[in-house]
C-alpha cells in the first residue's frame, strides 16, 4: 500500500531585498535547512507589503504569508518602512481572524542579511506551525470558498482600510513597544470595530445576499456571525438604502453603473 504522502504547506514568503532577502541567501549558502515550500517574493522593503497582498495570498490558497524585514531602525527607506509593516501586519491579523482565517497563518519578522541562521530558524519555527495547523481552513472549521469570499470583501475595502490605517491608527512613539501598545490598548477595540470590523462585516454581508442568501440566519450561518449582529447590520444597510427587507428576506439593491 502506497504510504500516505507528507503535507506540504503553501507559505508564500515576502522579503525585503536588503536584509530578509539576505538572510535567506546566505541561509542557502551556508548550507542550513529550512523548509523547501516557501515560495520567495522578493521586495525592496517590507513596508511594501500592501495589506492586498496577503489578503489574495489566502484567497490563492496558502497555507501562510510570511513577511521578512530589516530589523527596526535599519529599514532602508523612508527610513520607517519597517514601521509600516508592523502596523500593516497588526491590522492584517484582526481583519483575517474577522473573516475566519487564524491570524497564526501570518507571521513578520525581522532578519538582517547577515542572520542566515536566524532565517532558517525563523522559517522552521513557522513551516512547523503551519503544518500543525494544516490546510487553510481546516484548523479554522471553514469551508475554502466561505474564506474566500470573507477575503474578497476584505481585499475589495483595503483602498478604505489604508485610508483609516492612515489617518486614524497613528502610532506615536514609532517604536515596537508603541505599536503593541496603541493596538491592545482598551479604546482601540471599540474604534477597530467601528471603522473596520462594521465595514467588512456589512461587506461580507452583502456579498452573502448577492449569492443568493435571504434570511439574517442563512447570513449568519453562512459567514460564521452571530444572527443578532447580522440583523443589526442588515437594518442599519436598509436605512442606507443597500437593502430592502421584504418579508423577512433581505434583498440587495443593486446600485446603477
Ligand atoms: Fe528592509 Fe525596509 S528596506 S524593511
Amino acid at each position: 500500500m502506497a504510504a500516505p504522502s507528507e503535507y506540504k504547506p503553501v507559505i508564500i514568503g515576502f522579503l525585503c531585498n536588503w536584509c530578509c532577502y539576505g538572510g535567506a541567501d546566505l541561509c542557502g549558502v551556508s548550507r542550513f535547512q529550512y523548509p523547501p515550500y516557501l515560495r520567495v517574493i522578493r521586495l525592496m522593503c517590507s513596508g511594501r507589503v500592501d495589506l492586498e497582498f496577503i489578503f489574495r495570498a489566502f484567497a490563492k490558497k496558502a497555507d501562510g504569508v510570511f513577511i521578512g524585514g530589516c530589523h527596526l531602525g535599519d529599514c532602508h527607506y523612508n527610513p520607517e518602512g519597517n514601521y509600516d509593516a508592523l502596523g500593516n501586519s497588526l491590522v492584517a491579523k484582526r481583519i483575517l481572524e474577522n473573516v475566519g482565517v487564524n491570524p497564526e497563518r501570518l507571521r513578520l519578522e525581522w532578519v538582517s542579511a547577515g542572520e542566515g541562521i536566524r532565517f532558517a530558524e525563523v522559517m522552521n519555527d513557522f513551516g512547523a506551525k503551519i503544518k500543525s495547523l494544516g490546510p487553510l481552513g481546516s484548523s479554522e472549521g471553514r469551508e475554502l470558498p466561505d474564506l474566500q469570499a470573507g477575503l474578497a470583501a476584505a481585499t475589495q475595502l483595503v483602498p478604505y482600510f489604508k485610508l483609516v490605517e492612515r489617518e486614524r491608527f497613528r502610532v506615536s512613539p514609532r517604536t515596537e513597544e508603541g505599536y503593541q501598545k496603541f493596538f491592545a490598548a482598551d479604546d482601540f477595540e471599540p474604534l477597530f470595530k467601528e471603522l473596520v470590523i462594521d465595514k467588512l462585516t456589512m461587506g461580507r454581508i452583502m456579498g452573502a445576499l448577492r449569492s443568493g442568501e435571504e434570511s439574517a440566519e442563512a447570513v449568519a450561518q453562512k459567514l460564521g456571525l452571530d444572527p443578532a449582529e447580522v440583523a443589526r447590520q442588515l437594518h442599519l444597510l436598509s436605512q442606507q438604502g443597500m437593502v430592502r427587507i421584504d418579508g423577512g428576506q433581505a434583498v440587495p439593491i443593486a446600485v446603477a453603473a
